[in-house]
């Protein structure tokens, strides 16, 4: 049982390993893109928050996340995009998940967070915030339109 222990152990600090230097998914690596918080609204691109098309069925959506809403509050793609999120807040540490995805972000204040996903399917998509962030935090939400 001590080598069951000490093998899972192993297995553990590998995966977290090669997440972290290989797939580069890790919180804080000291050269991750930064904005100061009080001028995210006035730094590109989120001077600018919207959705942009970079490619065939390929958008970036810049989004700012703060207390307590998105903007954009409804950004629009068509079905079978891959969207590109790029978002930040000005303020405190807020999140963005979709349910139904694996859209899971944590936005912390002058990070830019980024995550890639593609949606398949047409529909609206409820975005909301799943880190507390102050008293309206549960009405913090916007949609994810797909056509
Ligand atoms: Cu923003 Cu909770």
């Amino acid at each position: 049982w001590l080598w069951f222990g000490v093998i899972t152990l192993i297995i553990f600090l590998l995966v977290t390993g090669i997440m972290a230097f290989a797939m580069d998914r890790h919180p804080a690596d000291g050269h991750e893109r930064t904005v100061a918080p009080d001028q995210v609204l006035s730094t590109a691109p989120f001077d600018k928050p919207g959705v942009y098309p970079v490619g065939d069925k390929e958008y970036q959506v810049v989004m700012v996340a703060r207390a307590f809403n998105y903007l954009p509050a409804a950004p629009t793609v068509p079905a079978g995009s891959t969207v590109h999120f790029r978002v930040t807040s000005p303020d405190v540490i807020h999140g963005v998940a979709i349910p139904g995805t694996n859209v899971n972000l944590m936005v912390v204040p002058g990070h830019v967070t980024e995550f890639t996903y593609t949606f398949k399917k047409p529909g609206e998509y409820l975005l909301l915030c799943n880190e507390y962030c102050g008293i309206g935090h549960q009405v913090m939400m916007a949609k994810m339109v797909v056509q």
